[in-house]
């Protein structure tokens, strides 16, 4: 009896010095294990007699029991325990702001392209794509710039080493040969634009040697010049969102279309500042004309069939004009701090519904 007191005493203190899991269920094992303390001296019942039996079983099914509650009570406080280490833990303050903003930019060269894509889209317009390094069929040649025209002098072009047909590629000059090309590829009608970088050996405050345009081209049966100047007109208010700019056309020449013209938008000066949309000032943003004839029989058109318009458009000088950019040297500058105040954070996407600038 002494001996079963002892046990119970011993069993109870591990149960309750358990510390985790492990530990409870190795006192478990060891008191109620198949070799367990109290299964064992269960088992041992047969030997001693039968005067003691009853009353030594009595006591070891009560022990049985008791240590069986108090394991599981254990049991509990211990998985409460734990829960609440492990809440404790993994604690969060929602409080936090949420993840660091994104550090990169969209370069205003390129948010200005999506705008003007999307504007253009909405008219109907598709966009159409040239190669960088063109030829001189497609750059001069088939738009009525032919070898010895004043105008090559003008262009300033970037040629590349002779080819062993001793055909000089070239940086193209503007956006106009995807006219060719795209003209040359599909047959008409044709209601593109051609945004792009576009090259001329050329540099001061207002000119980079690599700059973008955006060139524009409809052909069809019936396109008059009411037609360019209605498009450009909704271009240029939904660009620069003032609902009643004023624009003017002024004549002008390019060898590529006939009549040609000049495209102004009304703006204010104030030393160096430019204010678009009040006013009496002129600011130039485009050349534009009527596809001329015979830019239309070099690419196989039958220009009493055929005909329609044709724009070109400085990028860099509209996204300077829009966004309050004051040198366009910088625009090229690989300067982080630069594109930090002037770039557009990734997911300000333009639209039209949702609006197009910032
Ligand atoms: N390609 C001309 C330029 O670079 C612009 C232009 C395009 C003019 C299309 C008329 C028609 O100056």
């Amino acid at each position: 009896m002494e001996d079963l007191e002892a046990l119970e005493r011993d069993l109870l203190a591990a149960v309750a010095g358990a510390e985790d899991r492990d530990a409870l269920e190795a006192v478990r094992v060891l008191a109620l294990g198949k070799k367990g303390e109290i299964t064992s001296r269960l088992k041992g019942l047969a030997e001693i007699s039968p005067d003691a039996r009853k009353a030594t079983a009595q006591i070891l099914n009560r022990l049985k029991d008791r240590l069986g509650q108090e394991i599981a009570t254990r049991a509990e406080a211990l998985a409460e325990t734990a829960l609440s280490a492990r809440l404790a833990a993994e604690k969060i303050d929602v409080t936090l702001p949420a993840r660091p903003e994104a550090e990169g930019r969209i370069h205003p060269v390129s948010h200005v392209v999506e705008e003007i894509v999307e504007i253009f889209a909405a008219m109907g317009f598709v966009v159409a794509q040239g190669p960088d390094i063109e030829d001189d069929f497609h750059n001069f040649t088939a738009l009525n710039i032919p070898p010895e025209h004043p105008a090559r002098q003008m262009h300033d072009t970037f040629y590349l080493p002779a080819q062993a047909d001793g055909r000089r590629p070239l940086l193209r000059t503007h956006t106009s040969p995807v006219q060719i090309r795209s003209m040359q590829a599909a047959p008409p009608p044709y209601r593109l634009i051609a945004p792009g970088r576009t090259f001329r050996c050329d540099s001061d405050q207002t000119h980079t040697p690599m700059f973008h345009q955006v060139e524009g081209l409809v052909i069809a049966r019936d396109i008059h010049m009411g037609h360019l100047k209605g498009v450009l007109r909704d271009f240029a208010r939904a660009f620069f969102e003032i609902d009643g700019l004023k624009m003017r056309f002024r004549p002008s020449y390019f060898p590529f279309t006939e009549p040609s013209a000049e495209v102004d938008i009304g703006c204010r000066r104030r030393g160096d500042e430019i204010k678009i949309g009040e006013g009496d000032d002129w600011l130039e943003i485009a050349g534009c004309g009527m596809v001329h004839p015979k830019v239309l029989r070099h690419v196989g058109l039958d220009p009493d069939e055929w005909q329609g318009f044709a724009f070109g458009m400085g990028i860099d000088r509209v996204a300077m004009l829009k966004y309050g950019i004051p040198d366009l040297r910088d625009m090229f500058e690989p300067d982080l701090q630069w594109l930090q105040k002037f770039g557009f954070r990734p997911y300000d996407a333009p639209s039209l519904g949702r609006g197009l600038g910032r």
